[in-house]
């Protein structure tokens, strides 16, 4: 699909690899709406890229529908869905004191990373099954971002890996589903990447993260994460498939 012209949401739009891919949409023409749970960061990458803003919390339905029909009444109707926002976790099932993890860490990060991105991406594809096939049958892309973790789980991230592994196994499925309706569905999985967590860090820390990558050993650019996502929109053979995006890294346990 063409990007230029297109109506796209980005979730997680206002930080890190979800701001770096609203503003390629962005440069390569297409309207973007920027939707985060961070409003007033949402609004600053909006107004920076001539795009709209919408607080919007991608695990509550009611947040999610409200965002989807002001980007709509904004851009029109959506054909691109960038599914990046999601949070982190570390936390080993047995405590240092020997205490059980809390599983209500366990449930939040599952929450956000995998229900929340089933929830907007289940809404946005009965709303773009609706819409007139472009030629050649298309009516929209979607993308999920997992991580190398789904693959590679370091010690205590058994929730993170879970529900980036949950991403990875649905991608499939939900293609399949979709394929009727014309709407593609890929996953990357990002390695190590400079976003602001990674960044705040000690430089000697990200540098030893860095050299722990076989080649480039360096953190990846947000605006590689970006071009990736983007080349999922413009190419209409890749479909159901997960793409590590990792420098050839595969993490250690710990
Ligand atoms: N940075 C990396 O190295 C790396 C590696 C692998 C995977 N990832 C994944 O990439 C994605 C982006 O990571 P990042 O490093 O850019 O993080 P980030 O914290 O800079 O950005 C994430 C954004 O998601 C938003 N968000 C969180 N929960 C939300 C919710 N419930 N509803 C709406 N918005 C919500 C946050 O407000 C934030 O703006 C995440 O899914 C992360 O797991 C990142």
């Amino acid at each position: 699909m063409k990007i230029e012209g297109q109506s796209a949401l980005v979730t997680g739009g206002a930080s890190g690899l979800g701001e770096a891919t609203a503003r390629e949409l962005a440069r390569l023409g297409a309207r973007v709406a920027v939707l985060d749970r961070n409003a007033e960061l949402a609004a600053k990458v909006a107004a920076e890229i001539g795009g709209a803003a919408f607080a919007c919390d991608i695990t509550d339905t009611a947040s999610v529908e409200a965002a989807l029909a002001g980007a709509e009444a904004a851009h029109g109707p959506a054909r691109i869905l960038m599914n990046v926002a999601g949070i982190g976790s570390a936390k080993r099932i047995v405590g240092k004191d020997g205490s059980p993890a809390p599983l209500e860490d366990f449930a939040r990060v599952v929450n956000v990373n995998l229900i929340g991105t089933y929830n907007i991406s289940r809404l946005f594809a009965a709303r773009c099954a609706k819409l007139d096939a472009l030629d050649g049958g298309e009516r929209g892309v979607m993308m999920f971002t997992a991580s190398v973790a789904a693959f590679d789980g370091q010690v205590g991230q058994q929730a993170y890996s879970a529900s980036k592994g949950g991403l990875v196994g649905m991608t499939l499925p939900m293609a399949r589903d979709l394929a009727q309706h014309g709407i593609r569905v890929c996953t990357v999985a990002p390695g190590i990447f400079a976003t602001p967590l990674l960044l705040e860090l000690p430089e000697p820390v990200q540098q030893s993260l860095a050299a722990s990558i076989p080649f480039p050993p360096r953190l990846g650019k947000p605006s590689e994460f970006a071009e990736l996502a983007c080349h999922i929109v413009t190419n209409g053979h890749l479909n159901g498939e997960v793409i590590r995006l990792d420098g050839a890294l595969r993490m250690s346990p710990r």
